[in-house]
């Protein structure tokens, strides 16, 4: 899979992946969760809820249907504030702006995910009517 992460401004970044593959969405915050218990974090994609991690635990509760076993964050990273999400099986609609938003620390995160169709080489070959050759 191909994917490029490419930094903008701080708090704003832009993936690129294909339909079919997968993207990690990075959002972290920038000092360290003091407990687990504190943690509380919702993805979200226009209205749409993605993910949750709420008292340190993934959270499915509201979770939009399109995105449910599609989604998974790394719990062994959260402690280091990285509340990243890794979004499977991509389709042309996953693609737009995502927000992160950290609750403790007040914090959102946007990513802006572009999909790209397969590319597909067509060799066509044609000879003219015509053609003595
Ligand atoms: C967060 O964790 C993911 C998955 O392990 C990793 O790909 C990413 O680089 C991490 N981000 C930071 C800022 O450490």
């Amino acid at each position: 899979i191909h994917r490029c992460v490419f930094y903008l401004l701080s708090l704003q970044e832009t993936v690129v992946s294909f339909i079919g593959g997968s993207a990690v969405l990075p959002c972290s915050s920038k000092d360290p969760p003091h407990t687990i218990q504190g943690i509380g974090v919702y993805w979200r994609h226009s209205s749409q809820n993605v993910y949750g991690i709420i008292y340190g635990k993934v959270s499915v509760e509201g979770q939009d249907p399109e995105y449910r076993s599609r989604t998974e964050s790394f719990p062994e990273e959260y402690m280091r504030g990285n509340f990243s999400i890794k979004l499977n099986n991509l389709q042309h609609t996953d693609a737009g702006e995502y927000k992160c938003y950290i609750i403790e620390e007040s914090v959102v995160w946007r990513v802006k995910l572009l999909i790209k169709g397969k590319t597909l080489m067509i060799i066509y070959c044609a000879m003219p009517k015509t053609a003595s050759c």
